[in-house]
Parts: C-alpha cells; sequence; structure tokens
C-alpha cells in the first residue's frame, strides 16, 4: 500500500463514544476517523479529558457508550484475549518516561520484547541496539535512568515504545518537562519515527510548539467534546473561538477558567 492510500483509511475510528466517572460525563458524544500512517494531535487544555481519550483509544478504559474500532476491530466490546492481541500492535509512550530504575537503558527497551515474544537473547539485543540507534542512544545501552539527562530518557521510552515494531504509537505529552530545545529534538524524533517506520502516531499535548511542528492533522477537546478538527494549516487559520483562544493564549475567550467548576489543581496540571 502506499502512504498516500494508506492516508485514506482510517486506523483508529470512534463512533459516539461517551465515557462517564462518578457520573459525571467526561468524554461526551465523541466520532473521529485517525488515517494510516498520520500525526494526529489531541490537544485542549489540562483536565479537557485528552489523557481519558487516549486510554480509551487503548483499550485501557471502555466507554459506556459508542464505539472504538482499531483496524476494524471493537475494542469497547471486545474480551480480553482478543484485546491483547490488538494492543501488540500497539506502542505507548507516557508523560513521565515510566522508565524502571533498577533496570538499564538496554533492560528497559527489552521489556516488551521479553513479555510478548519469545526471541532468544542475542536477537533481543540486536533489536534493542537497532532501537536504540534510531532515537540516537547508540553506546547507552548499559547506563541506569538515573545516569542520562531527561530528553534521554523520553528517547529511551520512545525506543521502548517501538521495540515491537507497532503500526500505532499512542504519546501522551512527550514533551512536558523538557525544555524547548530537548522538546524540539523529541518531536523532530516522533515525526522522523512516523516516517521512517510509516507509524501511526497519536499524540496528547498542550505544547503549541510541538502541534504545528509535528501533526498532519489536531483536534481540539474541550470538556470532553470534540470542538475541532482539521489539518495543521485549518486549525491555524479556523475561526473557532476555542482554537483561538487555546493557540494564542488567550486568558479570555470562551474558554473561560473562573466562571467554570473547575478543579484549580488541574488548570496548573499538578
Ligand atoms: N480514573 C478517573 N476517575 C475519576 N475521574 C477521572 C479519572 N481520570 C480522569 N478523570 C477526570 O476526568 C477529567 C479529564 O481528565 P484527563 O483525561 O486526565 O484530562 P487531560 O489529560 O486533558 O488533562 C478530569 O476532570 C479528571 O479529573
Ligand atoms: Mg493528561
Amino acid at each position: 500500500m502506499s502512504l498516500k492510500e494508506c492516508k485514506q483509511e482510517a486506523i483508529i475510528s470512534l463512533r459516539n463514544v461517551s465515557k462517564y466517572f462518578q457520573g459525571k460525563k467526561t468524554i461526551d458524544n465523541v466520532s473521529l476517523d485517525i488515517y494510516c500512517g498520520e500525526t494526529f494531535i489531541i490537544m485542549g487544555c489540562s483536565g479537557s479529558g485528552k489523557s481519558t481519550l487516549l486510554r480509551l483509544m487503548t483499550g485501557v478504559l471502555r466507554p459506556e457508550e459508542g464505539s472504538v474500532c482499531i483496524k476494524g476491530k471493537d475494542i469497547a466490546r471486545c474480551n480480553q484475549d482478543e484485546l491483547d492481541t490488538v494492543r501488540k500492535a500497539f506502542g505507548m509512550v507516557f508523560q513521565y518516561s515510566a522508565l524502571l530504575d533498577s533496570l538499564t537503558v538496554k533492560e528497559n527497551v527489552a521489556l516488551p520484547l521479553r513479555e510478548h515474544t519469545k526471541l532468544a537473547e542475542d536477537i533481543i539485543d540486536i533489536i534493542v541496539r537497532m532501537k536504540l540507534s534510531l532515537v540516537g542512544l547508540r553506546g547507552y545501552e548499559n547506563h541506569y535512568p538515573s545516569q542520562i539527562s531527561g530528553g534521554m530518557r523520553k528517547r529511551v521510552s520512545l525506543a521502548r515504545g517501538i521495540a515491537l515494531d507497532p503500526d500505532i504509537v499512542f504519546y501522551d505529552e512527550p514533551t512536558s518537562g523538557l525544555d524547548p530545545v530537548v522538546g524540539g529534538v523529541t518531536d523532530k524524533l516522533i515525526k522522523d519515527l512516523s516516517e521512517k517506520l510509516l507509524i501511526t502516531s497519536v499524540v496528547v499535548t498542550h505544547d503549541m510548539q510541538s502541534v504545528f511542528k509535528i501533526a498532519d492533522r489536531v483536534a481540539m477537546v474541550h470538556k470532553g467534546s470534540l470542538v475541532a478538527v482539521g489539518t495543521s494549516e485549518e486549525i491555524r487559520n479556523s475561526d473557532n473561538a476555542y482554537v483561538q483562544q487555546f493557540i494564542n493564549g488567550n486568558p479570555t475567550g470562551p474558554i473561560d477558567f473562573f466562571k467554570e467548576e473547575t478543579n484549580i489543581e488541574e488548570i496548573f496540571g499538578l
């Protein structure tokens, strides 16, 4: 399949998805298609429901209403075995790198290979070296997470995310806590990996620098609803007031923190 054909086929399809926490609707009737091979960004304020949406797409959470189809399989309804099979095609990169401090860089990247395959140690070794060189970390195999910088730890978690050659990689706030330059390097790496390895990337972020640098398409979430979906260009030029307030960081506009019942800790991402 050519990249062009690939980009017209939905690999992830959400239809009328709603999720409740303690009776409160947190995700509200979301329908969304993410196409094969694209880098899709989900942006929105803290507490808007971005991570919840990601957890619904990865089957960590199941919605009360609607369907979440991955390559045509509804993971909102399938059994645990079927879900495990679908999830083998996923890579996940979490907000705080989530590396195990007691394991070396090499052992951290090898974890999914040990868990999900029966590959021999020497093969795992070759794959780990290959993945580490893809993220520019050849030679760091035997370092511990505490011996490398925050940006490098993030790259180790990227290498671990692509260890099983996934079709889809989900990233939750991949540049949070990084300085702008290291954040920029991480963004470029996400984009390069997506293009070189033909991976579909779904990236949750509130980092505007990332959005326009790497997105093919962007969705904006506000209070659990999708308020806009479009190409980077369409979003940049959108006349949607929520989008304009968010991308320009305006303190006033339809997103009114102080008029709404909001949790101050969420606003500041605490
Ligand atoms: N497991 C949970 N139980 C109860 N409430 C939750 C849970 N996860 C998220 N929430 C609530 O759902 C809303 C959206 O959270 P989240 O998806 O983490 O937002 P974001 O990632 O955009 O910051 C928040 O109000 C949060 O407190
Ligand atoms: Mg979040």
